[in-house]
């Protein structure tokens, strides 16, 4: 068998237990470790110069890196990738500016990317792309002929028609992702949102089994939610709840409850509504006064893009406001720390939080509310608290669902969750425990892996017997429109 190239915009760090920035690190490291292989992608340095890769080897894992240049880093990532994209796909059009030449660069370093990642590639290999700085990837290898099954998944939330369109270059981004073999997304949303946009706009059509036929290509589409290793997770909280901090933490907390977030500083992640909701829980209830405390842990990330400066600003002002209005002398409302911890640490502190507070405005799934139930003691769990706007939400029963939007529905819920009786947490507990380990990372990686080997080898069967009698059994091109021009020439014209 082949190896597994994962290709990704962000590469988990190389060093055991420094911090890894977002779920995508996280999730793909701990999938790559098992079945090792190469991982490529941007080096998080920028270069004066473009330059080839460079190799590193961290036990089974190869790590392939380059850097970007500053204009390839302002166009390709701080501006089309996370001005434009990011937002849109998280329903923040408001926040979402576009510009044409960001685009251009967007597509020059996908074609560089590209170039660099081919001669790495053996014939046997499959190639698994992640994410949204990386949608046209397959038609840039395919242009310089590379034949290997390629397969794409997004992290982040794919919006609905209505809302995609609002990216200029939308129909073409959609081409692009037709030139894999395999699609996957987090959610039945998400992949129903893909499929609206084919059939509404008349672009091709899904069959039952999942396969998308548009533009002239036919590949697979498929809800493929992301989980964790529920029972590392749960020992290694075990394993950290005595060290110096989460010690340091308890004996401050001296007997009051705990909630608590762990977030990049993202608007996405809807912080300034939680902080409202933890405002409207104290304003409701006198009682909780110097009996509750809420840790936020909201390390600053892409914090050159102007978005995510005034956000900062915002939170700081607003964390301010709430422990003004109800601080006593030895009692803060809100802790909020802008800073990254290390994961096994962070596990560790989940264990000591009474809830888990995980309230996104949306999100793709959202790891921190699958690490948070797996953190837990079994014998005394803390119960999760969770947006119905995270992909998680499709797959926690056990968790208590709110709308973020919705202040005092989600301040009831955190004093249910303060409240809520030993028997019913731990019967919630055991039931996302269930199927956290069901649906556990591996799964999500084979089931994906599985697509993408078997949706290839039938498409060579069929590549051959067509060009054995290229009349019998060609796809029809005649109701879909013209495949969309090489993002090379495009990124050259642009
Ligand atoms: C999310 C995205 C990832 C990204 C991560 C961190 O999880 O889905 O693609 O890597 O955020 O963001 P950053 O911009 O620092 O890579």
């Amino acid at each position: 068998m082949g190896r597994l190239i994962v290709v990704s915009n962000r590469v988990a760090p190389t060093q055991e237990g420094r911090p890894a920035a977002g779920g995508l690190a996280v999730g793909v490291l701990d999938a790559l470790k098992e079945t090792g292989g190469v991982w490529f992608g941007w080096s998080g340095e920028t270069v004066a110069e473009p330059a080839p890769a460079v190799i590193e080897q961290q036990g089974s894992v190869t790590y392939a890196t380059v850097g970007l240049t500053r204009r390839d880093y302002d166009q390709y990532y701080k501006g089309f990738s996370n001005t434009t994209l990011w937002p849109t796909f998280h329903y923040r059009n408001d926040l979402a500016r576009y510009e044409r030449q960001e685009y251009g660069g967007y597509l020059r370093v996908n074609v560089a990317l590209a170039r660099q990642l081919q001669p790495l590639i053996e014939p046997d290999d499959i190639i698994w792309v992640h994410d949204y700085h990386l949608i046209p990837f397959a038609r840039c290898l395919r242009d310089l002929g590379v034949k290997n099954p390629i397969g794409f998944f997004l992290h982040i939330p794919l919006p609905v028609p209505e809302v995609l369109r609002s990216v200029p270059p939308h129909e073409e981004l959609m081409k692009f992702m037709c030139h894999y073999d395999v699609v996957g997304f987090q959610t039945d949303a998400d992949r129903q949102a893909f499929v609206d946009y084919i059939e509404r706009g008349g672009h091709g059509n899904a069959s039952e089994d999942g396969m998308v036929h548009a533009w002239d290509r036919f590949l697979k589409v498929g809800a493929y939610p992301i989980g964790i290793y529920p029972d590392a997770i749960a020992k290694a909280s075990g394993q950290f709840s005595d060290r110096k901090p989460v010690r340091s933490l308890r004996d401050a907390m001296r007997g009051r409850k705990l909630i608590m977030s762990v977030d990049r500083l993202d608007y996405s992640k809807g912080l300034a509504e939680r902080f409202q909701a933890f405002e409207r829980l104290l304003q409701n209830g006198p009682g909780w006064h110097g009996r509750v405390s809420l840790l936020q842990i909201a390390p600053p990330t892409r914090s050159d893009v102007q978005t995510y400066q005034t956000i900062r600003r915002n939170l700081e002002g607003e964390a301010g406001r709430i422990n003004g209005r109800f601080a006593q002398l030895d009692w803060t409302p809100i802790q909020y720390l802008n800073r990254k911890y290390e994961r096994n640490l962070l596990m560790g502190l989940f264990r000591l939080a009474d809830v888990g507070y995980v309230a996104p405005l949306r999100d793709g799934m959202n790891l921190v509310a699958k690490e948070y139930v797996a953190s837990q003691d079994p014998d005394d769990p803390g119960v999760l608290v969770l947006s119905q706007f995270a992909g998680a939400a499709e797959q926690m029963p056990g968790a208590l669902v709110v709308n973020p939007y919705d202040l005092n529905q989600t301040a009831e819920a955190l004093e249910r969750a303060l409240s809520m009786p030993l028997a019913e947490r731990r019967s919630r507990y055991e039931d996302m425990m269930a199927g956290l380990r069901k649906n556990n990372l591996s799964v999500w990686r084979d089931t994906f892996l599985d697509d993408l080997r078997s949706v290839a080898t039938a498409a060579s069967v069929t590549a051959k017997a067509r060009s054995a009698a290229p009349a019998a059994g060609a796809p029809s091109s005649a109701s879909v429109p013209a495949p969309v021009p090489s993002p090379a020439a495009k990124a050259k014209a642009g």
